[in-house]
């Protein structure tokens, strides 16, 4: 689905499904030059990364295996605790490997910072991140991410994985949802 076929339900497109396209190719070809050589695993965090982490590892030029996470904030269901759960943990032992998360979208920062001090944890050779998405006015931990598609404003978007109530998801674009939506 294309931001036109729900035009009534949005009201900026973000980025393209081109946009995206082109930045991907740009970070897969740094991506092979920075792990060339290197024991590389890409992990995704479920569910919003499947679009990104699709898209992302078949543009890669080499080999490369896949991994998935599932988290979701502990307890109160309120992201701000920072508390973050493991509803799927990875099938694979990181210990020694070069860990690249793949996710669509750095918000608060939360999840991810919970999660680079997990897999550091686990000892894994070096851990990076490549977010598709970062709103750099929502944060509220500071993650460095080696990678990063596109910064956008404090908006509720959805598309390219990103859901409002599990929905927009398969929009090919990445669009600011309108509020009559969701109010
Ligand atoms: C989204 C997104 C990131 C996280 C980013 O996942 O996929 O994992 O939120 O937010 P943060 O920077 O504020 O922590 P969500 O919890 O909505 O689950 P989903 O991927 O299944 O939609």
């Amino acid at each position: 689905m294309r931001a036109a076929d729900i035009s009534d339900q949005i009201t900026t497109v973000l980025v393209t499904e081109e946009d995206i396209r082109e930045k991907l190719a740009e970070i897969a070809a740094r991506v092979a030059v920075d792990y060339a050589g290197k024991d590389l695993l890409l992990v995704g965090v479920l569910k919003g990364a499947v679009m990104v982490m699709a898209d992302f590892a078949r543009a890669l030029p080499m080999v490369v295996p896949m991994d998935w996470m599932a988290v979701s904030s502990y307890g109160s269901g309120t992201k701000s605790s920072g508390v973050v759960q493991i509803r799927k943990d990875l099938d694979t032992d990181i210990h020694d490997k070069h860990v690249l998360i793949v996710e669509d979208i750095i918000d608060s920062g939360l999840t991810l910072s919970w999660l680079l001090e997990n897999f550091a944890s686990r000892g894994a050779a070096s851990v990076e991140v490549f977010a598709l998405l970062r709103k750099p006015e929502a944060a509220k931990v500071h993650v460095e991410s080696k990678y990063v598609g596109f910064d956008i404003p404090t908006e509720f978007v959805i598309g390219y994985g990103l859901d409002y109530d599990e929905k927009y998801r398969n929009l090919r674009d990445v669009a600011v949802l309108a509020p009559h939506v969701y109010s």
